[in-house]
């Protein structure tokens, strides 16, 4: 008989154990299941979760190996790790002069009307050296980390040459290799069209279609691809030419859709059977149908709407009560949401969605992996899953859109170790 695993880690008097043991994906009521177990400890062996389950029973029943680490979480709350299904982490120079200009009156569009915006981050991405964006990126990273987040989609987006976008990717791929983070990598060449381009804008979408995708893809540089699909950047049409290339050669499809104007994205992702529509503050109600129809995961950012001060959010609540997979995430990046806290996204999402604590957390782990086609693999505590989980500074876990603008994270295990405390 094979011996039985040693944990190398156990955490115990865990207060609520929140396992989000249940269905995948969590639709409408069930996204307040949480799978709580009370008095509960989490043991994990190398990289893998071993046992879940109550204190005494796990002591009980769980050898330890010799130098286990043991933890006692003092009634504290533990939760998977969360997972952040939209960001854009590779840039160099902030834009806290745009966020200026906006309290002053401009409008998001606006300003990258004017040169600014995107367009201003893909100059300065590519004037960095490769070294400065990994350092870059890497800090963020780790502010990611220490938030309680464990695993992140990561997009190119800010070069928009084949150079650039590639240069991006292999920033993504070489940290994937050194940073405890998880990145799981998209191709977002279509996020903008370039200064060089703005007057043969159909040569820009030929670039995309004919070079940039075929080879992203050909180097296993990218798992997704990603569009702005809106009206005044790629339209529905563009949109289709673009994502049609993409599924074409095996990636698959995530799309910025009707974030600041209705314009039928939503209704193209479930046609094109994508993984996710992203933003959806315009979702017509014939969008929301079709997306709940075609399994298609609707990551909502509050965050956005609220740093852009839109009175503007998401239906979320419609987006839930209709049966859609909802999931929520930061959009960190430099222009529309500047964070790297899932925490104030729970604040967000409950004052302006209406969310529960409940209902966000599983936005944020069952359902965002799903955002992510990994869903059952991350985002819940199970034996034989990635030991990935968060010990918060909490003895409810309603404390968290509740306390805010602070970070709850006391301890964030990632693949069994320890990596912030
Ligand atoms: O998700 N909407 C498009 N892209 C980003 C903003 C990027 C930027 O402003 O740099 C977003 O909001
Ligand atoms: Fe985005």
């Amino acid at each position: 008989m094979a011996r039985a695993k040693k944990a190398t880690l156990l955490i115990k008097n865990i207060g609520q154990l929140i396992t989000m043991d249940g269905p995948v994906p969590r639709l409408g009521d069930r996204m307040k299941d949480i799978g709580i177990i009370a008095d509960g400890a989490v043991a994990t062996a190398g990289g893998e979760i071993l046992a879940v389950g109550e204190s005494k029973e796990i002591e009980g029943r769980v050898d330890l190996a010799e130098g286990c680490r043991v933890i006692d979480a003092k009634n504290q709350v533990v939760t998977p790790g969360f997972i952040d299904p939209h960001t854009h982490p590779v840039f160099s120079k902030t834009r806290e002069n745009e966020f200026e200009m906006r309290i002053q009156g401009k409008s998001y569009m606006e300003i990258a009307a004017s040169g600014g915006g995107i367009r201003a981050s893909v100059r300065d991405l590519r004037n960095s050296s490769n070294s400065q964006l990994m350092e870059k990126t890497s800090e963020r990273l780790t502010t990611i980390l220490s938030y309680g987040t464990t695993t992140i989609e990561a997009k190119s987006g800010y070069g928009l040459s084949t150079e650039a976008e590639i240069k991006s990717l292999e920033v993504i791929r070489d940290l994937n290799e050194v940073h405890p983070i998880d990145m799981i990598p998209t191709f977002l060449g279509a996020h903008e069209v370039p200064d060089e381009y703005r007057d043969k804008r159909d040569e820009y979408i030929k670039l995309l279609t004919d070079e940039m995708i075929p080879k992203v893809a050909d180097e296993k540089l990218a798992e997704f691809c990603d569009i702005f699909c809106e009206e005044g950047v790629f339209d529905i049409k563009e949109s289709r030419q673009i994502m049609s290339a993409a599924k074409k050669h095996g990636l698959k499809l995530k799309f910025h859709a009707d974030e600041l104007a209705s314009s039928g994205g939503g209704e193209l992702a479930a046609e094109m059977g994508a993984l996710s529509a992203d933003h959806l503050v315009y979702i017509s109600d014939k969008g929301i149908k079709a997306m709940a129809k075609a399994g298609v995961a609707a990551v909502l950012l509050p965050g956005t709407t609220f740093s852009l001060n839109s009175k503007n959010y998401a239906p979320a609540r419609k987006m839930i009560d209709s049966g859609v997979i909802v999931a929520l995430s930061t959009d960190c990046n430099p222009g529309s949401s500047y964070t790297e806290s899932l925490q104030i996204i729970v604040t967000l999402a409950a004052l302006n969605y209406g969310m529960t604590a409940a209902e966000a957390i599983t936005a944020m782990t069952v359902n965002s992996a799903c955002a992510l086609d990994r869903g059952g693999k991350i985002g819940q505590l199970k034996p034989g899953l990635p030991a990935d989980v968060v010990l918060w500074k909490m003895n409810d876990y309603r404390e968290m859109p509740y306390h805010y603008g602070i970070n709850l994270a006391g301890k964030v295990i990632k693949q069994g170790k320890v990596v912030y405390e």
